[in-house]
C-alpha cells in the first residue's frame, strides 16, 4: 500500500518540478508583455513556447539566435506576421536570456 503511495507522491513531485520552469517563464513572459502574442502551449499571434522548443531542439546556436530575434525583430519563420523588436525597457538582457533558456525547455 505505502509503496504505491510513495510512487504517487514521487510522481506528483516530478510533475511539480517539471512545471516550475514553465511557471517562471510565464512570469517573465508577462513582464516582457510577450504573453500578448505568445502562450506556453497554444499558438496565438506568435508561435507557442512549446513549438519554439520543438523547432530549435538540439540546435546549440538557438539561444543566441532567438535573443537577437527578440531584440531586432524577425519575420518569415513562422508565418506572415512579424515579431517586433523588444527593447531593454521591457525585458533586461539577463531576463531575456533566462526566458529563452526556459522557452527552449518548454515541454
Ligand atoms: C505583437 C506580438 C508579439 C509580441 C508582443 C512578442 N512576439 Fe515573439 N513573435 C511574434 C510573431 C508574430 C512571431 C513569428 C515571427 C516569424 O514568423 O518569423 C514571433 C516569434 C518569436 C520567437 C521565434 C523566433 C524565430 O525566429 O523562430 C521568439 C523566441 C519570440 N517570438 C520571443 C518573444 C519574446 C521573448 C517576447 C517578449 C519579450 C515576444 N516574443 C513578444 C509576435 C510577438
Amino acid at each position: 500500500m505505502s509503496v504505491w503511495r510513495n510512487l504517487l507522491v514521487s510522481a506528483v513531485l516530478v510533475g511539480l518540478a517539471a512545471a516550475v520552469p514553465v511557471l517562471a517563464s510565464d512570469a517573465l513572459s508577462a513582464k516582457g508583455t510577450c504573453v500578448a502574442c505568445h502562450l506556453a502551449k497554444q499558438k496565438l499571434v506568435g508561435p507557442s513556447w512549446h513549438d519554439i522548443a520543438v523547432k530549435y531542439k538540439g540546435k546549440p546556436d538557438a539561444p543566441k539566435k532567438l535573443f537577437d530575434v527578440v531584440r531586432k525583430g524577425g519575420k518569415g519563420v513562422w508565418g506572415p506576421l512579424a515579431m517586433l523588436p523588444v527593447g531593454r525597457d521591457r525585458i533586461s538582457d539577463a531576463e531575456l536570456t533566462t526566458l529563452i533558456a526556459w522557452t527552449l525547455k518548454t515541454p
